[in-house]
């Protein structure tokens, strides 16, 4: 018989995986949950793959329930291997999906851990998409740059006249 959703919970909550402070995290995120006081916080450590920037690993810490217990401790095992896009991208639903179908009472205890995990990432996406700073001493050019320097070329520049096909000679 297929274990129900208050046996998956227990069972991950008698052995959660990677529970705990990180020592050297690359992110940290922590998010209170408004409807209950609950508290979560989630470190994540990256590393290269394939030319890619994916999550070695996560832990998290805990003053809350017992459902997010469980659903942080399947959400630090899913998002292992994944990009920090790939990792934003899920819904507390999905980051709950080990676990089973949750009810609606229990939905914003996994939005709790996807709240963390957003926290986590959200300034390390933001970083990765943030154009390079020009270079020091190099200023862009500014409109008056460009101009002045379109009229040092004036000697160049050919105009060519369009015939106009509705005056006739
Ligand atoms: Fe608040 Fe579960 S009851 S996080």
């Amino acid at each position: 018989m297929e274990p129900s959703l208050e046996q998956r919970i227990e069972e991950a909550i008698r052995n959660p995986q990677n529970l705990g402070e990180m020592e050297g995290a690359d992110a940290v995120g922590t998010v209170g949950s408004p409807d209950c006081g609950d508290m979560l916080r989630m470190w994540v450590k990256f590393r290269e793959q394939d030319g890619k920037k994916v999550i070695d690993r996560a832990t998290f810490q805990s003053f809350g329930c017992q459902t997010a217990i469980a659903v942080a401790s399947v959400a630090t095992e899913l998002i292992a291997g994944k990009t920090i896009e790939e990792a934003m991208a899920m819904s507390g639903q999905e980051l709950a999906a080990p676990l089973g179908a949750l009810p609606p009472m229990k939905i914003h205890c996994a939005q709790l851990v996807e709240g963390a995990l957003r926290s986590a990432l959200a300034p390390e996406q933001a970083q990765a998409a943030a154009p390079a700073p020009a270079a020091e001493g190099i200023p862009s050019p500014t409109l008056f740059d460009q101009l002045s320097q379109g009229q040092s070329n004036q000697g160049k520049v050919k105009i060519v006249l369009k015939k106009d096909s509705t005056i006739q000679p």
